[in-house]
């Protein structure tokens, strides 16, 4: 009887004892918080600092990302901590737009839509920026970013002991969280990190140049990372493309990204969600519930009005120019559309990065989530979109692979385009129609584009290039007021 009894007594410590660890397992590890109420307070704030669930898969605690610049200074490209990869960064807020921050378990931080899909731009130098949200980030190091955070964890001083050093002098961790940093989280992370290395291994070869400041390799990104193909030999950097006023495609015949890959918008908005995810979504109804709300914020938000003055009877005649040379692809049947790049002339380099068979894949995989969308065209693809040119003031530099700095100069003759420019500078330049782009600030900031570079080739589009300078004149006038 007694002994039976202490037996029981026994046990029932030892569920206790195991039910404890498990609830504090679960609390430290696994609990999810809702975002503060301020992040939902308004469409534009959920867009920028909302979870899209990132932060289970593809996160990084918070504590390390925190204190990571100022222990690796030295794998940034310059001093300002993240700032110097261009990422927009409101006054008042503790991480750039397009970086969440959520609790599951403990505090971490991830990415949404808006890292990539935020512009920055100031009308004077002594102003701070205006940020606006689903425009081209043409600021943001993307390619920084992803080998800045492989660089520390490969740095031997990537350890807990230093790591827990630089952490306590922004927060006393209890002793319990201090455990669970050292023997966890912190191991966890670094193997984590360095893992991605092998899986990005082609952004480290020689013979392709930095994506630089606004672009990525976004068909190398899908193939490598959602359909884990084989890495070829084909490299297709790409300009970050607006993403407001999305209805503007709804009519069926029109497809997405620059060489028309995807049918619609909705296909478009899930793959990249899933992108951040980096692995199935954990809680599927929620996950859809994020992607309904951006199709239709993305949808109905309107294009940006040009911040500068606007002489109205020249863009008057500018209008007529456009009809003359320009609308038959612009404003027309053709419009969303792929033109094929025989005849429009530009780099064929993106197109090369993808295929049909790659779509097929994408496709395949989606749906065993369970997901339906219309999806990637699975098709071979031809040319490139003649697009919408709503916002197009602020959509510079211009063409996929953003090689022509401002609209005037997409106007000239290929051969008098510049040829290296400075990409990322947040000075806007209303007399020729985009970022400036030479002088020391511009290059200080930003990072250079060599049009002779592999995936830069700035040939091509030479619509309207022989037009007298007046004809010229009020055609850029009139593309200030779209
Ligand atoms: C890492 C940067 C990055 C992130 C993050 C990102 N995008 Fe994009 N997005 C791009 C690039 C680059 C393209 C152009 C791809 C191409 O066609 O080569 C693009 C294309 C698009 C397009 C097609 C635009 C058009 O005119 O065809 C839409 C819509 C879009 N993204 C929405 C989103 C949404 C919504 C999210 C978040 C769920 C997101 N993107 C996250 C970089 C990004
Ligand atoms: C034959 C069809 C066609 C005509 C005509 C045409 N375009 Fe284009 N346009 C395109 C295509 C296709 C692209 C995308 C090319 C690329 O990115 O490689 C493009 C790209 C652009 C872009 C860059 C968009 C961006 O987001 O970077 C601008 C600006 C533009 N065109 C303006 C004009 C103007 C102004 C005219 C008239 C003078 C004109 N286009 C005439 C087909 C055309």
């Amino acid at each position: 009887m007694r002994k039976s009894r202490t037996l029981l007594v026994i046990l029932a410590l030892v569920v206790i004892a195991g039910a404890a660890v498990g609830i504090t397992g679960w609390y430290k590890l696994l609990r999810e918080e809702p975002q503060p109420a301020w992040v939902t307070a308004t469409p534009e704030m959920r867009f920028k600092y909302g979870s899209i669930g990132g932060e289970n898969d593809a996160g990084i605690p918070y504590w390390i990302f925190l204190v990571l610049p100022r222990m690796f200074p030295n794998y940034l490209p310059g001093p300002g901590g993240y700032a110097s990869l261009g990422v927009p960064w409101e006054q008042g807020q503790e991480l750039p737009v397009g970086f969440t921050k959520k609790v599951i378990g403990f505090p971490r931080v991830a990415n949404n839509c808006a890292v990539c899909h935020t512009t920055a731009y100031r009308t004077k130098k002594n102003e701070n920026p205006t940020y606006v949200d689903a425009g081209p980030g043409h600021t943001v190091n993307v390619e920084g970013f992803f080998k800045f955070f492989i660089d520390c964890a490969k740095d031997p001083r990537f350890n807990a002991d230093n790591i827990l050093y630089e952490i306590s002098q922004e927060v006393e961790l209890s002793f319990l969280d201090k455990l669970i940093y050292r023997f966890l989280i912190i191991p966890i992370t670094k193997q984590r990190l360095i893992e991605r290395e092998e899986q990005f291994a082609w952004i480290y070869r020689d013979d392709f140049p930095d994506w630089g400041r606004g672009r990525d390799d976004a068909m190398n990104l899908t193939k490598y990372f959602m359909i884990e193909s084989p890495m070829d030999d084909t490299y297709g950097p790409t300009d970050m493309p607006s993403i407001w006023n999305l209805k503007k495609n709804d009519p069926e015949a029109m497809t997405m990204n620059w060489d028309g890959a995807t049918h619609d918008a909705y296909s478009v908005i899930m793959d990249s969600a899933l992108g951040l995810l980096g692995a199935e979504p954990k809680d599927r109804d929620e996950f859809l519930e994020h992607v309904d709300w951006l199709t239709e914020y993305l949808r109905n938000k309107p294009a940006p009005r040009f911040p500068f003055p606007i002489n109205r009877p020249l863009a008057a005649q500018g209008e007529n120019v456009f009809q003359q040379n320009c609308a038959r692809c612009h404003a027309s049947e053709r419009t969303g559309t792929p033109v094929p790049v025989a005849e429009v002339g530009t780099s064929r380099a993106r197109l090369e990065t993808w295929n049909a068979e790659a779509a097929v894949a994408g496709n395949k995989i989606v749906l065993a989530m369970g997901i339906e969308r219309q999806g990637l065209v699975e098709d071979t693809m031809i040319g490139y979109i003649a697009a919408h040119l709503d916002g197009i003031w602020l959509r510079a530099p211009y063409l996929h692979n953003g090689s022509v700095p401002t609209l005037r100069d997409l106007l000239e003759p290929p051969a008098n385009r510049p040829k290296i420019f400075y990409r990322g500078y947040d000075l806007y330049d209303p007399v020729n129609v985009g970022f400036v782009s030479q002088g020391p600030d511009a290059e200080q900031v930003g990072t250079v584009l060599d049009t002779n570079a592999r995936g830069s080739s700035n040939q091509g589009h030479v619509f309207g290039t022989d037009m007298p300078p007046q004809a010229k004149e009020a055609l850029i006038e009139y593309l200030k007021t779209l």
